[in-house]
């Protein structure tokens, strides 16, 4: 049942409190957050739940063409304009589908969300978590998260997994460790400030162990 700050006006006509269930999964590239997500969404629709993933930037077709331009290497994108079109992305995809599927009563699985700009743009790129937050409340009318997973990982190992993978790095990927150090620590500090909300899980342990993990992070929700 995800909850809006308080004070914070709607933009949409959703009710301030739905239905629905608001999961979302954070961690640094190569965490395991894809993964996870496809595990916990055949997991819970297992169990009768109904449940959709989606995937940020992206989920809907003006964030998904979003989400390309974020990734080009080619473009040259300011920090400011890179929160906003973050914040674009998410503003889109909270309007056009997770507001009606929470208000149907679905859960939702989300490949990443506020916090992944609070972590990236608000401490990565130096903007400050404060001030990106500010502009995340307007792009979501203040939507937030019932639980927040987050696959904690060594950024060394992230980059690892990375490679492994054999993709061409994207425009973010292709940062410094110094960046993704800072995005680590400041995740680690947003998960201590909101206990409630966050599950940190242990992203080394093998694919299975961190489903079963996430799993009993989300039971008390069912
Ligand atoms: N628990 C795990 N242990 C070892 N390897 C894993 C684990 N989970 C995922 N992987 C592998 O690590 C790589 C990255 O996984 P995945 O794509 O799920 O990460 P991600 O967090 O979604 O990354 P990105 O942020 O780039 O989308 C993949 O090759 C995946 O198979
Ligand atoms: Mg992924």
């Amino acid at each position: 049942m995800p909850a809006r700050e308080s004070g914070v006006p709607s933009l949409c006509d959703a009710p301030a409190v739905t239905p629905g269930t608001l999961i979302t999964i954070e961690g640094l590239d190569g965490a395991g957050k894809s993964t996870l997500a496809t595990g916990l969404l055949a997991s819970l629709q297992a169990r009768g739940v109904p449940a959709e993933l989606l995937r940020e930037p992206g989920g809907v077709v003006l964030s998904e063409r979003i989400r390309t331009l974020v990734k080009d290497p080619e473009l040259t994108v300011d920090p400011r304009a890179e929160a906003l079109l973050y914040a674009a992305a998410r503003a889109q995809l909270v309007a056009e589908r997770l507001e009606p599927l929470l208000a149907a009563g679905s859960w939702v699985l989300l490949d990443r969300f506020v916090d992944s700009s609070l972590a990236y743009q608000g401490a990565g790129r130096g903007l400050g978590v404060d001030a990106v937050a500010a502009i995340n409340t307007l792009a979501t009318g203040g939507l937030r998260a019932d639980r927040t997973l987050l696959l904690r990982l060594d950024p060394a190992l992230g980059r690892a997994r990375q490679a492994d993978r054999g993709e061409a790095p994207d425009r973010l990927e292709q940062e410094s460790a110094a960046f993704f150090d800072r995005i680590a620590a400041a995740y680690d500090e947003l998960a201590a400030r909101e206990p409630a909300r966050f599950r940190v899980i242990d992203a080394t342990a093998a694919p299975d162990d961190v489903l079963a993990a996430a799993v009993a992070a989300v039971a008390d929700l069912v």
